[in-house]
């Protein structure tokens, strides 16, 4: 018999939620926060093993270490954690690996909660950041600081601007621990461990989980740094809830059907926007107008679910189009079964100044749309009566 040739990430997203089920299909929800020892010498073993699932849920769990296994597996990494929110991944992930002196290399467009942590908490404990625009790989690599700076974190793409990062010149990068946050791509749209990079983190609250019923967060990379960061975790208590864990299992299942129709659905509309007149420039890696679209389709298996578009109008444009939309929802996140509208000048980004909304590329005429599985006929009918709204 000729061997079997190895599953694609979509099987993976199937078959890895139910790793350790035995024969059921569905995972086991493990809800308990302690667990009890049969003897003092278990007790004592689990109290001081690296990432226990059977001593207390803050240290670890059998149905958050499922979600983060899944999660290691599809992105084709050795070991991985999951966190009560993207950003509690974010922030242990940046905080356990960074210590005062140390120096940080950042991405400048980066999402907004991870941009004030490199700009607001990591001075304030004495680490020092360097932001770059980090589309130019050369100033990338020229941030880097031989010997001194510790971690390179970037997005890609980026929210809402969807600027893509070069995988492979992260990965290239000697010294530093490089850290990518892939949430807008997924594992089934990009690999960056393939490409050297160290660490690969998640909003999983979008696409992995797919439903927006989970507030989730995820790290995967070797198993050294997962446990180095998983030692600093369990003191900064951002641990994953079981059942946001089992949410983002059954997520995972789907994420495949989900990405195919959403990347769809998102190109179609991206093309459709191009040609109205109301729309100065839409951005989405899938178009052959992005500016880095050789390089999106370098390293992405497809567009994803995400795009951003610039009205003509401005804010006042953005304003009578968002009031006039339906189907498509008014709401932050993105990655689910909804179609979701944002916009970042009044809701996401509102935090920033307009200086600093500028500065990284935000317009205040900028509208982000999480495509979801609806009908694409449904969406652009809606679009449509939306852009219709806008007036003269
Ligand atoms: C790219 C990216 N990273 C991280 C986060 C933070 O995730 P969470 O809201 O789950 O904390 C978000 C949230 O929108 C995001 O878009």
């Amino acid at each position: 018999m000729s061997p079997r040739p190895s599953p694609t990430g979509e099987t993976l997203a199937v078959t890895s939620s139910r790793r350790g089920s035995g024969s059921a299909l569905a995972p086991a929800l493990v809800a308990s926060a302690t667990f009890a020892a049969t003897d003092p010498a278990g007790a004592a073993r689990s109290a001081t093993s690296r990432r226990p699932v059977d001593f207390y849920t803050r240290l670890g769990n059998p149905t958050v270490q499922a979600f983060a296994d899944a999660v290691a597996e599809l992105e084709g990494a050795e070991a991985g954690m999951a966190f009560s929110s993207g950003m509690g991944a974010v922030t242990s992930t940046v905080l356990s690996l960074c210590s005062q002196g140390d120096h940080i290399v950042a991405q400048r467009q980066l999402f907004t909660s991870t941009a004030m942590l490199f700009a607001a908490v990591c001075p304030r404990f004495g680490i020092e950041v360097t932001f770059v625009d980090a589309v130019d790989t050369e100033a990338l690599v020229a941030a880097v600081r031989p010997g001194r700076t510790t971690l390179v974190f970037v997005e890609t793409p980026s929210n809402p601007t969807m600027e893509i990062v070069d995988l492979a010149a992260v990965g290239g990068l000697r010294g530093p621990i490089t850290v990518v946050d892939s949430t807008f791509a997924t594992p089934l749209g990009q690999r960056p461990l393939d490409h050297g990079v160290d660490l690969v983190i998640h909003s999983a609250t979008k696409a992995l989980s797919g439903h927006n019923d989970a507030t989730l967060g995820v790290a995967v990379g070797d198993t050294d740094l997962v446990d180095h960061i998983w030692g600093y975790s369990v003191i900064h208590g951002a641990c994953a809830s079981p059942f946001d864990s089992w949410n983002g299992l059954r997520g995972l299942k789907t994420l495949g059907v989900r990405l195919e129709r959403q990347s769809a659905n998102a190109l179609r509309i991206a093309r459709w926007l191009e040609d109205r007149p109301e729309v100065e420039r839409v951005l989405y890696p899938g178009l052959a107008s992005h500016p880095q679209a050789d390089l999106a389709s370098a390293q992405m298996e497809s567009g994803g679910g995400c795009l951003s578009f610039v009205l003509t109008g401005g804010t006042r444009a953005a304003g009578s189009f968002m009031d006039a939309l339906e189907l498509v929802l008014l709401a932050p996140s993105l990655g689910g079964t909804e179609t979701l509208a944002n916009h970042p000048a009044s809701m996401t980004h509102a935090a920033l100044t307009p200086e600093e909304r500028a500065e990284q590329g935000i317009a205040d005429g900028m509208v982000r749309l999480s495509v979801g599985v609806e009908s694409v006929e449904d969406l652009l009918a809606d679009l449509e009566t939306a852009l219709a709204a806008i007036g003269g």
